[in-house]
């Protein structure tokens, strides 16, 4: 079913009406930027094994084989360009008294886009942590091409700043988003398929705050049933759409 005109002024009409948004998007808004999703038709988990790649113990067992997926992903999205969703968003931000965006985008797209006001609540692929001495550092596949392994100042290795499958995600993003929610007006839930968890509870507890709640994704996914409006687009088409109403009304 396309999306109507209708259910777009609707959507639009929500944001108009709130002073506090909360946006949560997932691989699907950079899906346009030409940067793989994780479970569609091409996503990244249907062509290679998450227990391999994205766990502690694959890490364990074999880091050259996890460094190289993650550098090999690092060169897909320093290709890619922000999209018109992510360019939406920050124009949504700065119509905002109070604004969040939370991300399970590891990408760095929404911080190239021009975002400011963004948690990552699975990481960042740029950036790297010492398995010894905990440190964070910027990384990048050309840091270390002539490695296999990155190293820290330490001497440990150094692992990617992500968050594996058996992790637990950063407490400070999870506590901040919470928070914010408790005052929010109005949720976006844009590009995800609401299923890897604990984002996964956000949904339902919005819905418990009261909140007005939007969501933009071309399938249906566990969010859609409670959401208030569920646009039936895709990010780059369904938010411009939304801003532009926002900014030009009738
Ligand atoms: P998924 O790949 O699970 O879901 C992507 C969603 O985006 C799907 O519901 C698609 O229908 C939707 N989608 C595709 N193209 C779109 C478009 N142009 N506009 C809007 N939506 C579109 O990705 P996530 O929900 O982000 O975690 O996955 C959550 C987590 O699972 C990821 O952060 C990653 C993965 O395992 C870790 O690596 C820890």
């Amino acid at each position: 079913m396309d999306t109507t005109s209708e259910q777009y002024e609707r959507a639009a009409e929500v944001l108009r009406q709130a002073l506090s948004l909360f946006v949560m998007t997932g691989a699907g808004v950079s899906a346009e930027s030409g940067v793989p999703t994780f479970r569609g038709a091409d996503g990244l988990w249907r062509n290679y094994s998450a227990a391999d790649l994205a766990t502690p113990e694959a890490f364990s067992k074999d880091p050259a084989l996890v460094w190289a997926w993650y550098h090999w992903r690092q060169g897909i999205i320093l290709k890619a360009q922000p999209n018109a969703a992510h360019r939406a968003l920050v124009a949504l931000e700065a119509r905002f008294e109070r604004f969040l965006l939370l991300t399970q985008n590891v990408d760095n797209l929404h911080f190239r886009a021009g975002s400011r006001r963004v948690l990552e609540l699975h990481g960042n692929i740029f950036r790297a942590r010492c398995c010894r001495c905990g440190r964070k550092v910027p990384h990048t596949i050309e840091e270390d091409a002539a490695r296999s392994l990155p190293e820290c100042a330490c001497g440990g290795l150094l692992r990617p700043d992500v968050v594996w499958f058996g992790e637990a995600i950063p407490s400070d993003v999870w506590q901040e988003s919470v928070d914010f929610l408790k005052e929010a007006q109005a949720a976006l839930f844009c590009g995800t398929s609401g299923v890897v968890w604990p984002a996964a509870a956000i949904p339902g507890f919005v819905r418990e705050q009261g909140i007005k709640t939007i969501e933009i994704n071309p399938e249906p996914t566990p969010i859609t049933s409670i959401v208030d409006l569920s646009l039936r687009a895709k990010a780059g088409k369904a938010l411009p759409e939304i801003v532009r109403r926002i900014i030009e009304p009738g």
